[in-house]
């Protein structure tokens, strides 16, 4: 039992921690071997992909440089469409291939957006991405992420660094809040 305030509030779990470890060495393979002798940079969204990207980049066995973009799009149960980005200075990614990694990939504005930002404002040599997570559902941007360690229905999840209202990050595993 993690915490009993916090489980009171979800309606199952749908990926424990020794899951999601598995499944990222998986990922953190694949992702060594397709970027060997490459420049790399991940760029890690924040808040939500503080979990995955430590425990990813740690199962990521090349040399490789680390920026973390704090960005926010989402307010409660629903996207806002809008984009904030809290940063001014990002790195100097010129002649690299850059690695998004974020949370969560839903309505695909948020990648969509960043990435666009990344392939105009810098002389990035590719720009891929990796989410922890895949929701089935219509996207609104034409974006696919291009690793994905997990497939979901469309349900509201939280935990392993996912939030409601900033709630939840802290969880080591991934549940589906009860309908509030
Ligand atoms: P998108 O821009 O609609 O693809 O949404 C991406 C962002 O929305 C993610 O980075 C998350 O912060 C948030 N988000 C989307 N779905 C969920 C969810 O089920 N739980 C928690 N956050 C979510
Ligand atoms: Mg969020």
């Amino acid at each position: 039992m993690f915490s009993a305030v916090m489980e009171a509030n979800l309606q199952k779990i749908l990926f424990n921690e020794q899951t999601i470890l598995s499944r990222l060495d998986e990922v953190g393979s694949q992702i060594s071997a397709e970027y060997e002798g490459k420049e790399l940079t991940v760029i890690a969204i924040m808040n939500g992909s503080v979990m995955f990207m430590s425990d990813l980049l740690k199962r990521v066995t090349i040399p490789l440089q680390i920026d973390c973009w704090s960005i926010s799009s989402y307010h409660g149960h629903k996207s806002t469409g809008v984009i904030n980005f809290r940063q001014h200075e990002i790195a100097d990614v010129s002649g690299r291939h850059v690695l998004l990694l974020d949370d969560i990939l839903d309505s695909g504005l948020t990648l969509y957006t960043i990435k666009n930002k990344i392939m105009k404002e810098t002389k990035a040599l590719s720009v891929k991405s990796c989410v922890l997570l895949s929701k089935k559902v219509e996207r609104v941007k034409e974006i696919e992420a291009d690793y994905k360690a997990f497939e979901i229905e469309n349900e509201f999840v939280v935990g392993y660094g996912l939030d409601y209202k900033e709630h939840y990050r802290n969880l080591p595993y991934v549940g589906v809040l009860k309908n509030l």
